[in-house]
């Protein structure tokens, strides 16, 4: 680090050609490598080649979200009858708000990682007052890499004064290996039958809107470019797909999402306990980012499956609470599958 901090990369490997990196600074997933249907072995996810890279980043590759995932209007909420002011670090369609915690979240700091068996435990005290949120946070995720091929990622958090979490991960996935290739070529499903529909600073109405006869259906697969680009509103104010779906309410957890590359076979299995997924397509891709090997990274080469708490619940009353008390436990658990499927 320029403060001469040292940095901690750790390698998690299984015995099926499965390899995981990650790294202290911003408990980032680094790279997720993985054979295609054939045993070809490639990275499936966008991010750098160096730590420089990640610390200018500014479109959240790989990262661990805090203290807020997602948006929240104008940046300021009031929790206990206190109105609180958060940076405003994001102006989709020219209006500020608060996005991804702030001006320096937590895919910025410096975690303290773990090594223990097939996992790496990073942790993380986020001090009361850190880009505006009250209360001291005592953060730890934890990356797993079974023999099963599932990456596991579970935040849990606990604080001493009220505050609000939504701890998001942030990996943009292109399982074909070469990020030089669209997602469009992508089959995704959704387990959803609502989403949230926004205003033109991509905040939430407040209201479920139904996925069906919509291009945001994808309770069956579908390929993501096949309606991408239809005239339809939610599609035009967020620039392709980025938004919200309210997944089925259930305990524990369940299917979120699954994603296919047909030509290499890969697929890609979300699991989650939380009660909503962000996709975002990566329209705001634009080729500026040099990542990994020298590739720049172009519009909608890489794409995220964010699960979350709803985007701006702190206001909206019908929303799931996101608010932390002392006493309390924020848990998230994230499980990503890996399979092949054989050529259709
Ligand atoms: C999230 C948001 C997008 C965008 C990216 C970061 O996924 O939904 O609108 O801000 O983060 O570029």
């Amino acid at each position: 680090m320029p403060d001469g901090h040292d940095v901690s990369l750790f390698t998690i490997r299984n015995s099926r050609g499965m390899t995981a990196r990650v790294s202290e600074f911003g408990a980032v997933l680094v790279s997720l490598e993985m054979p295609d249907r054939n045993g070809q072995v490639a990275d499936l996810t966008l991010g750098y080649d160096s730590l420089e890279g990640w610390s200018t980043d500014n479109a959240y590759l790989g990262a661990t979200v805090g203290r807020f995932g997602n948006r929240i209007k104008d940046g300021t909420f009031s929790l206990d009858g206190k109105t609180y002011q958060l940076a405003t670090n994001n102006t989709p369609g020219g209006i500020p708000c608060h996005l991804h915690g702030g001006l320096k979240g937590f895919d910025k700091v410096l975690w303290k990682g773990e090594a223990r068996e097939n996992s790496v435990i990073f942790r993380y005290l986020s001090r009361d007052g850190e880009e505006g949120y009250l209360g001291n946070l005592d953060v730890t995720v934890t990356y797993t890499l079974t023999e099963e091929n599932e990456l596991l990622w579970e935040a849990k958090a606990v604080t001493d004064a009220p505050t609000i979490v939504n701890l998001v991960h942030h990996t943009y996935w292109n399982l074909s290996g070469d990020p030089r290739q669209s997602i469009n070529d992508h089959l995704l499903q959704i387990h959803a039958d609502h989403f949230l529909p926004t205003d033109a600073g991509l905040i939430p109405t407040g209201q479920l809107a139904a996925v069906a006869d919509t291009p945001l259906d994808f309770t069956s697969p579908r390929l993501i470019g096949e309606r991408v680009e239809e005239d339809y509103e939610a599609l035009h104010l967020a620039g392709g797909y980025d938004h919200c779906w309210v997944l089925r309410p259930t305990e524990g957890l369940r299917l979120a999402a699954s994603l296919t590359h047909p030509s290499s076979g890969r697929k890609m299995e979300v699991f989650t306990d939380q009660p909503a997924i962000q996709f975002y397509g990566g329209n705001f891709l634009d080729g500026t980012i040099m990542g990994k090997l020298g590739h720049s990274y172009a519009h909608r080469t890489g794409l995220c499956l964010e699960t979350e708490n709803f985007p701006d619940a702190p206001n909206q009353p019908s929303f799931p609470s996101a608010i932390l008390r002392p006493g309390e436990v924020y848990q998230h658990k994230m499980i990503h599958r890996f399979t092949t499927e054989p050529t259709v």
